[in-house]
Formats: C-alpha cells, structure tokens, sequence
C-alpha cells in the first residue's frame, strides 16, 4: 500500500515536471499576468514649513535669489580673474592662481544655479503629488487646451511670473554663466586680433625662398622648365610657431616658357623669365593646393578637386574655389636665388568675414 503511494506520488510528481518542461518559455518573452504587488498609493501628502508659514516662505524667496546672485558674482568674477591674471609663459605659481580663480568662479556660477532651482523647487513650489496617465503621442485638442493651463498653473504656482525677483536674477543667472565659457574659447584663436593675423605672411621684401622642408635657398637657375619647387620662406624653421607660419606662408613655385603665361598688366615684373610662385592654401577651404599637370598647366587641389590655371594668373577653371589663388611677386638677388618682392598684396586661403 505504502509502495502503491509512493508510486502514485512519483508518478504526480513526473506529470508535474512535465507541465512545467512543457510550460517553459524563451528567456524574456514570459508575461506576467498578474500584478504581484498592490499599489500602495500616494503618501498622505505633509505641507511644508513655508506653506504654513509666510515668514518661512520669504526666508526662502531670499535665499533663493540670493544663489542666483552669487551665481553671477561667480562667472562675473571668473571673467575678471581671467582679465586681471596674465600668463606668463613659465611661471607656473600664476598659471595655478589664474586656475584657481577661474575654477572657483565657474564652479560658484554653477552650484549658485544649481541648488538655488533645487531650493526653490523644495521650498516655494507647490508639493502635490500628480498621477499622469500614458496617451498617444499627439493628444486631442482637449489635451493640448489642458496643456497650456497646466502650463499658466506651472507658471501660477512656481511663481516666475509673480516673483519678479527669482525670475529676474535666474534670467540673469543664466545669461552670465556662459560667458566665463565664451571669455576662455578666445584663447583658442591667435593673439592679437585673428583678421589681421590672416591679412599677412611671413613674406617680406628680399626675403629668399627656400625648399620645403630642407631650408635650402633656391636658385632661379635650379628651377628647371616644367619643375615645381614647394618653398617656405627663410627663416621659417627658426620660428617659435612654425607651423602656423607654414600654413599661411607656403608657396609653389613653378617655372613655364615665358610666351606661355598670359600676365595681368598689373602684375607685370612679379614673375622671373618664366617662374612663377602662387600660394599653396587652396582658396576653397584652405587645403594645400599639391598637383600640377605638366602638360595643361593646372595646378589641382585633392580635397574639392579645384583646379587653377597657372598660366592665366591661377583663376579657378573648376570646383568650388571662388577666388585665384593669391601670387607671390619675385625677383632675383645679386646672388642669383630667388628673393620675394614682398608680402602677398592680398590675403591667402579661404574667405573670412574682414577679408576684403
Ligand atoms: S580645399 Fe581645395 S577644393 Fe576644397
């Protein structure tokens, strides 16, 4: 008897496992259909101190405006800190001192933003707790009409219309906290002012040309017919910015037959018995401006595929460049190597607003 239940209690146990194996189903696609929990509801809401009190909630106003205040004080002083603070190029205790500062006021303009809103929102908002349920996407016009007055209540019970104080001194919070941001990416560009570091090269009257990179002087007889030369200005390797200094001051220098180049009248005497030089910066977006064809004469930018034709003064004959690439005037010393007559008489590379 005792066997005959053990056998009946293995043979449930068996139907059991069945109906779980045959039960199981792929990893993440079981639904749940019951719900497990019971919603506990919303807590029984509590009024704050500055709801009872007006005392408190004018405390709290004050306190408020108060961090937007010293939000401004904040980014205002990091500009001053900046201003007042110049860095000296190895003189590590001002350097430290100008970071300091500048940390300092960044990290006050934005903790001042930062925990005012918080406080406020604890403090003086109204603390009612909402259920909003799911909907499509776009609601109905009775949605959007509700919208806009949960919108005006925001607007009625944060108080940013009423409150003129918070709301002038957030607005204004907000408008100074960028600026420390604005002040320090001036120092991304050049020093002194950026156009007219882009008006001029390093090109000056008499100054040889020399090959890139070697720094060698060149002749004008070592410029065979048909050769090109890619010349940086003398000098230039010594330079503190040298690569700033290249990438205005690159030069191709390419040698035609005399009867071939069709000269402006006023650029007449800027070549030397057939050599020519014209800035490497492609005009289009300032890539370097490295093929020539022999044969056509036309030099090639590889980026956009402008193409400018050496023997009529390097105008664009296609691509998306819109101005000739600029000509360098050159001469010859007593020596015999190739000297330039000045600076390019316009600016090189692509167009910038001042650029005339
Ligand atoms: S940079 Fe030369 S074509 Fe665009």
């Amino acid at each position: 008897m005792a066997q005959h239940d053990t056998g009946e209690k293995s043979a449930a146990a068996g139907s059991a496992v069945d109906r779980i194996e045959s039960s199981r189903v792929s990893p993440g696609t079981a639904v749940e259909l019951s719900d497990a929990f019971v919603n506990p509801g919303l807590p029984p809401h509590r009024p704050r101190v500055t709801d009872l009190n007006p005392k408190k909630a004018k405390q709290a106003e004050r306190r408020v405006y108060t961090l937007f205040y010293v939000s401004i004080i904040g980014s205002v002083a990091a500009v001053a800190a900046y201003a007042a603070i110049p860095l000296v190029p190895g003189d590590n205790a001002t350097l430290r001192l100008s970071t300091a500062l500048l940390g300092l006021g960044i990290a006050l303009g934005l903790l001042g933003i930062g925990i005012g809103a918080v406080y406020w929102a604890k403090t003086l908002m109204k603390a009612e707790e909402m259920v909003e349920m799911r909907h499509p996407t776009r609601g109905s016009d009775d949605t959007r009409e509700r919208a806009v007055e949960i919108f005006q209540l925001g607007n009625e019970e944060s108080g940013f219309g009423r409150r003129t104080l918070i709301r002038n001194s957030l607005i204004g919070a907000l408008i100074a906290t960028p600026i420390p941001a604005i002040v320090l990416f001036r120092d991304l560009g050049p020093a002194g002012s950026p156009a007219e570091a882009l008006m001029t090269t390093m090109w000056e009257t008499g100054m040889r040309l020399t090959q890139d990179p070697t720094g060698a002087a060149i002749r004008a007889s070592d410029v065979t017919l048909g050769s090109v030369f890619h010349v940086i200005p003398d000098g230039l390797l010594d330079k503190e910015h040298k690569l700033e200094e290249k990438a205005k001051a690159a030069v191709l220098l390419i040698r035609l037959k005399p009867e071939d180049i069709n000269e402006l009248p006023e650029r007449a005497g800027w070549s030397y018995d057939g050599i020519v030089a014209y800035s490497k910066i492609c005009t289009h977006v300032g890539c370097p401006v490295a093929l020539y064809e022999q044969q056509t004469h036309h030099l090639l930018c590889p980026c956009h595929q402008s193409t400018f034709d050496v023997t009529n003064h390097c105008e664009v004959i296609f691509g998306p460049a819109s101005r000739p690439l600029p000509q360098l005037p050159i001469s010859v010393d007593s020596d015999g190597y190739l000297i330039a007559q000045s600076d390019f008489l316009e600016p090189i590379g692509p167009s910038f607003w001042e650029r005339s």
